[in-house]
């Protein structure tokens, strides 16, 4: 496709792919003709564009600086080392369901300042939200936003409480945050709260989990590497970058185009929607070396797995701390590690995602 159809009109999903690295850039950055409304119902700053996004923005941007988000590496340390200590010992384990998944949901929860008793019910609702159509089992797209709305309703019924709580009781958390936030003045609505919850609790779990998944994978297939990187662990951010970009955990996002624009000589025309293929982008061989080929020490690596321009990803820096600490102390914990005989680790089967659902080791 980068090769032969970089930008295509797909008639029969009545939408434009871009597949190029600089395409696929240039629509993210290019908000005055890529528009990231695309649809009327959200309030969510995902589907905001400037300058009301700036705004919006700017109120949760403070909790996730380097430096904030820094001051939770002892707690991320904590909770790493107390799930990796309920496994130690037994022999095996499930990457996925005994780390990367209970790590981040745990962190958010307690950045949100919800219990983590919450958790299992967090991951069924974030799962639910973020999954495609169950084709296998017969599901048409219409039972699934079914499903999914009847779901978003439980999530804020749920946040809804907890916010009506941290009114009464402000606490040091994201939630009494937001609660003490203003907008030109004004303190944010129900529904604005709501919608923030709802994407801080969707956007960091499933990609987080993911990213400390497809990392075990691409060390678990290439045993020289994970030798390497226990020999030198200050390899292990340099190969976390390489893993966002040989397996990005989020593979496209969508834009509507708002005028028309020239795109590698197609005209897109207003009101088309686009797919941009990150996955694709952070292939694209004019832009990396041997770009097919997973590599350690990769220098300069300009991946775009956390997006790019005004919507760049405002968790990549609780991101990339986690999934550092997970990674890190599972190789001082683990003196060895191999897939598990026999069985595979079990991908997610979905075009947007990738990752695995399981991974026995
Ligand atoms: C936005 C990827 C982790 C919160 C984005 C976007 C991408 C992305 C590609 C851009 C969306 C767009 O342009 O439409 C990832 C990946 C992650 C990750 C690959 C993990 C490896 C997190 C975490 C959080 C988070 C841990 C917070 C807890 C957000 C938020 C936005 C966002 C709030 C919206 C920003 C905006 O619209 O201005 N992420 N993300 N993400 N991400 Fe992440």
């Amino acid at each position: 496709m980068r090769k032969n159809h970089p930008v295509r009109f797909d008639p029969q999903r009545n939408c434009w792919d871009v597949f190029l690295y600089n395409d696929v850039k240039r629509v993210l950055s290019d908000y005055e003709s890529f528009s990231s409304q695309t649809s009327l119902e959200q309030f969510s700053i995902v589907s905001m564009d400037p300058p009301k996004h700036r705004l919006y923005r700017s109120i949760v941007s403070k909790a996730f600086t380097p430096k904030a988000v820094n001051d939770f590496a002892p707690r991320i340390h904590h909770i790493t080392n107390e799930l990796l200590d309920e496994v130690t010992g037994k022999g095996e384990m499930d990457m996925i369901a005994d780390l990367a998944f209970p790590l981040p949901t745990i962190v958010i929860a307690e950045l949100l300042g919800v219990p983590k008793e919450d958790r299992e019910q967090f991951k069924q609702w974030s799962d639910e939200v973020v999954r495609g159509t169950d084709i296998a089992n017969g599901e048409t797209p219409e039972q699934l936003i079914k499903s999914q709305k009847q779901v978003t309703q439980e999530i804020f019924e749920y946040f809804t409480k907890v916010i009506e709580n941290k009114r009464r009781n402000p606490r040091n958390d994201l939630i009494s945050a937001l609660l003490a936030a203003k907008v030109e003045e004004q303190s944010l609505s129900l529904t604005e709260l709501l919608q923030f919850c709802f994407l801080l609790l969707v956007a960091g779990n499933e990609t987080t989990t993911n990213l400390i998944g497809n990392a075990m994978v691409c060390f678990l297939n290439n045993p020289d590497i994970q030798k390497q990187l226990r020999e030198d662990l200050t390899l292990l951010p340099g190969a976390i970058e390489e893993v966002l970009r040989y397996r990005s955990p989020i593979q496209s996002l969508i834009r509507v185009c708002v005028r028309d624009t020239e795109l590698s000589g197609q005209t897109v025309q207003a009101g088309q929607p686009v797919i941009v293929w990150i996955g694709s982008a952070n292939r694209d061989e004019t832009i990396f070396e041997q770009a097919n080929q997973y590599i350690l020490r990769r220098s300069p690596n300009r991946h775009i797995a956390f997006g790019n321009g005004p919507h760049f990803c405002l968790g990549a820096p609780l991101a990339r701390l986690e999934s550092n600490i997970a990674l890190r102390l599972v190789f001082e914990k683990l003196p060895f590690i191999s897939p598990k005989k026999g069985i595979k680790p079990n991908p997610v089967k979905d075009m947007l995602i990738h990752g695995y659902k399981s991974i026995p080791i």
